[in-house]
């Protein structure tokens, strides 16, 4: 589907957001393996968290859904059933490789794959501590989707993330729960903390000592009564809408705000932004509050200084590079990425599809293997644009796109439906023209 994309004077409104797509696939997985029901509020309405519910019924377990309403009867640890079709996680690399975890754990064999992005995306990563515990896994090339799992007892490790990846992290607490006694990771860099909080939550037993985790296989899960909080992911594309158009005021209520996913909100106010956490509290071990973002006075004085982002704020913000890209053409002094090269085995390869989007709407932009150097006061002209089939990029140019001299075309548009089915209708709505 092709989008018109018109310019844009200013955003403004109050909005809350769809369930946070981590968390949501979090909740849904574990709800599963818990004795008694299980009420989720706000559950992700993107595709991507459909299809680890759609696995988890072809797993056996009972699950009702309106809308973003999930109610799921929990068949206890050791309740799944072998599946009778494959499973599908569609365009989703934190269905596969998280759910690797607990199909690691299990007596049968089962087989699970997806699109043609995901068929391209490595999964040795998991594989190897997952092995390592005593599952047996096959994929195409050694490496990737579909992977045919077959499970069995597991032994607890110790495992020393190589790289700064939660899925990984989750995998392996996940295959954790079927282990008997305590498996340890240890991660380089922080990396989002959902699994850990949640594992706690259904009452899982849980510990974090700085850059260790240590699970005990074999506890009882509960059904829990749970909200997803927005997703801040998402939020990060409107946030970035009002920072680069002038007279914006926006209030996003209700947003997730987890330390180990806000920082996008330290790096934006530390380059300049305007934004103002209004209430913060605490459910369920994560933390929920509304922000309201100001946009800038005047076209003359940018929102954002600009800077260098790398190493452990790279990992932080790793869903966020493409708007963050898009926000740096338009800051001051101009941005630069570093240590991104994960970027390239996302559903897209991002440095390229950033990198590529950028120029067609003839922005200046530099390629590294592992990051893009983007030089400020730049402006955009209006494009034939394309999201290659990648959420983050259709929104991510979409916004560009509110920038632009005159009317942009964005190809592909329907990839944003994989997290945020409701993007557009919701830009529609606070974009002023
Ligand atoms: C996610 C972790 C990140 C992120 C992805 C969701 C998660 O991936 O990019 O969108 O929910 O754990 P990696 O773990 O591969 O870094």
């Amino acid at each position: 589907m092709t989008r018109n994309i018109k310019p844009a004077t200013a955003i403004q409104g109050r909005i809350s957001l769809p369930g946070d797509k981590s968390i949501s696939h979090r909740y849904g997985m574990l709800a599963g393996l818990t004795e008694g029901i299980s009420t989720i509020r706000n559950y992700s309405t993107g595709a991507d968290c459909a299809s680890t519910l759609a696995c988890m019924r072809a797993l056996g377990v009972p699950i009702a859904r309106d809308g973003n309403l999930v109610v799921i009867d929990g068949v206890g640890l050791t309740g799944l059933r072998p599946p009778s079709r494959p499973l599908d996680a569609g365009n989703s690399g934190s269905t596969i490789r998280m759910l690797s975890g607990i199909l690691a754990g299990q007596s049968f064999t089962s087989e699970i794959g997806g699109d043609k992005s995901l068929s391209q995306r490595p999964m040795k990563r998991i594989m190897t501590p997952l092995e390592q515990m005593g599952a047996r896994i096959e994929a195409r090339d050694g490496n990737f989707p579909p992977l045919k799992i077959h499970g069995g007892e597991l032994r607890p490790i110790h495992y020393e993330l190589p790289v700064a990846s939660a899925q990984v992290k989750t995998a392996v607490l996940f295959a954790g729960l079927f282990a008997s006694g305590w498996t340890v990771v240890r991660e380089p860099l922080p990396t989002r903390d959902h699994s850990e909080i949640a594992l706690g939550e259904f009452g899982a037993y849980v510990e974090v000592e700085g850059t260790e985790i240590r699970i005990e296989g074999g506890p009882t899960l509960q059904g829990q009564e749970l909200t997803v909080p927005g997703d801040i992911s998402s939020a990060a594309f409107f946030i970035a809408a009002a920072l680069l158009l002038t007279g914006s005021e926006l209030v996003i209520e209700g947003l997730g705000l987890n330390p180990s996913r806000a920082s996008i909100l330290d790096l934006l106010r530390g380059m300049g932004a305007d934004i103002e956490i209004l209430d913060r509290r605490e459910d369920h071990g994560e933390t929920v509050g509304d922000i309201l973002i100001h946009g800038p006075e005047s076209a003359e004085h940018p929102s954002l200084q600009g800077g260098v982002i790398e190493g452990a704020m790279t990992a932080a913000v790793i869903d966020e590079i493409p708007i963050l890209a898009v926000l740096g053409a338009a800051s001051a002094d101009g941005l630069i990425i570093r240590d991104a090269a994960e970027l390239r085995v996302k559903e897209t390869d991002r440095i390229a599809t950033v990198a590529d989007n950028l120029s067609r709407m003839g922005v200046e932009v530099e390629v590294e293997p592992d990051g893009l150097r983007i030089p400020g006061r730049q402006s955009f002209r209006p494009a034939q644009l394309d999201s290659f089939g990648d959420h983050r990029i259709a929104m991510a140019f979409a916004v560009a796109g509110l920038c632009a001299a005159g009317e942009s075309e964005l190809n592909n548009a329907e990839a944003a439906a994989v997290s945020f089915p409701e993007f557009y209708d919701l830009l529609e709505e606070i974009t002023r023209s």
